[in-house]
């Protein structure tokens, strides 16, 4: 697109660095600061592009950015969501580069080269996208709809405070259609719309056992060790067929006939090679009736996140500790409610806990699974915009992970959510490394861009 010229380039570039410096990491309270400042520099750059109204609304937690252009009441309003909050970046010693310090570099995959630093793509840079793209249609002189922002600090903890805001807001927030880019294309030559995303119940589990740390020798083989405990209790979450043994689990799980499955692979173009071979992996694993892409699109899973308790210092210590703990996150799929799913879960760790250890279970967080709407005049101007920029029409994925406001948005706000991602799953996203490709970068602006053009006016 001509209108994506070499200066509108760089300046995009260095504001996204300016933007990715910004240690905006939700996990860890002790970077609010950094948190307000990354609200502050959303609210900036709405201004920058002349939202007539642009907002900071404080929360329990961290600070909601709403902008909004109106041009006509007889034109459409977009209102686009996404979150200017990041996940920690540990393990620090796995980064090549500073996390907070952008570099760019070239890949094999981006030969114009990718930005890396966390939150590139998840979510600063696929976020700031519909910024720069609502800019250029401004300067352009041919934006012709209504927009709104409604831009986060919460998505990685679970959007606590959002739901919230929505509720007491729906007349502001009022819309026809809802963009979120804060998902992934199969690859650059093949994009996708995102048309499904899973739920997750979140939940850690505290074993107690003795009231001290004892000495494994003095003590060792009268007294219960809860990291002993927890091992064996951790590993009956799955039988011997990688079913999750949960009782109950599987209860409401939407079952596809053969047809859909038929109907699914067709339209997803996985490559089940190239899946292995990006991360690694000799095997799959996981239910054998169904294929790896089904596994992490139409099935339920649940994985240990963290495990700790005892002894991790260098060297060797004797010791049997009083407390152990994990974390484990199961993604759920149409109809399973995260809250039934959670008490389930207690239910279960608890049957299974010998009599001589204390267990406490917590539900961090969760969200609902989540099916688009693909009959919507407004899902088919995001394919011929996808279509019109990558020169190939998008297929349409059903993705793992887990957006949960997009579920309680569509409710609450009575219109419809698309999901026009630009990532890649190579993008590291939660993990070292973490990039974006420039090349992603404006290829989303002038999908969003065309997404205006082709949206239907009335
Ligand atoms: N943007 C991701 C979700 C995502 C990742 C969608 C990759 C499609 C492809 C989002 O920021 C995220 O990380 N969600 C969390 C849930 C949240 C409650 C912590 C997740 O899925 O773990
Ligand atoms: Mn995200
Ligand atoms: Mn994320």
């Amino acid at each position: 697109m001509d209108l994506i010229n070499d200066s509108f380039k760089k300046k995009s570039i260095d504001q996204l660095i300016d933007f990715l410096r910004i240690k905006s990491i939700s996990a860890d309270k002790s970077f609010k600061n950094e948190i307000l400042k990354a609200s502050k520099w959303v609210k900036n750059s709405l201004d920058e592009i002349g939202c007539q109204i642009t907002r900071i609304y404080e929360t329990k937690g961290n600070p909601i950015v709403y902008g909004e252009i109106k041009l006509s009441s007889n034109y459409p309003t977009v209102l686009i969501y996404g979150h200017y909050d990041v996940q920690p970046p540990d393990p620090l010693n796995l980064w090549d580069s500073p996390p907070f310090e952008p570099v760019i570099k070239t890949t094999s995959i981006h030969k114009e080269g990718a930005i890396f630093a966390r939150g590139a793509s998840d979510d600063k840079g696929q976020m700031f996208s519909h910024i720069k793209a609502v800019e250029l249609l401004k300067i352009n002189d041919s934006l012709n709809c209504n927009v709104k922002f409604l831009i986060e600090g919460e998505e990685e903890i679970g959007s606590e405070n959002l739901e919230e805001f929505i509720t007491k807001n729906t007349n502001l927030l009022k819309n026809d259609v809802i963009l979120i880019s804060d998902t992934s294309i199969e690859s650059n030559s093949k994009p996708c719309i995102t048309t499904g995303l899973r739920g997750l119940s979140y939940m850690e589990i505290e074993l107690i056992g003795p009231n001290r740390d004892l000495h494994s020798g003095v003590y060792g083989g009268a007294v219960p060790n809860p990291l002993n405990t927890i091992v064996d209790i951790l590993s009956k979450l799955h039988d011997k067929d990688k079913k999750i043994s949960i009782p109950g689990f599987y209860d409401n799980v939407k079952l596809y006939s053969d047809k859909e499955r038929i109907e699914l692979k067709k339209n997803s173009s996985q490559d089940g090679e190239l899946f292995k071979k990006d991360i690694d992996i000799i095997d799959y694993e996981g239910e054998k009736q169904y294929d790896y892409d089904e596994r992490i699109s139409i099935r339920p899973s649940l994985d240990i996140n963290g495990i700790w308790g005892g002894y991790q210092g260098e060297g060797a210590k004797t010791v049997i500790p009083s407390k152990a703990y994990a974390k484990v996150s199961m993604r759920l799929v149409p109809n399973q409610d995260w809250n039934r799913i959670s008490d389930l879960f207690k239910n279960y760790i608890k049957s299974i806990t010998p009599k001589n250890t204390l267990v406490n279970i917590k539900t961090h967080h969760g969200g609902l699974p989540y099916i688009s709407d693909t009959s919507s005049k407004e899902y088919k101007a995001a394919y011929m915009a996808y279509k019109d920029a990558y020169g190939i029409a998008p297929f349409s994925k059903k993705e793992g992970a887990s957006i949960p406001i997009v579920p309680i948005i569509e409710k609450l706000l009575k219109s419809k959510v698309i999901l026009m991602g630009f990532g890649l799953n190579s993008d590291s996203i939660h993990s070292p490394n973490e990039h974006y490709g420039i090349f992603n970068f404006f290829k989303g602006i002038e999908t969003i861009c065309n997404f205006y053009k082709y949206l239907p006016k009335s």
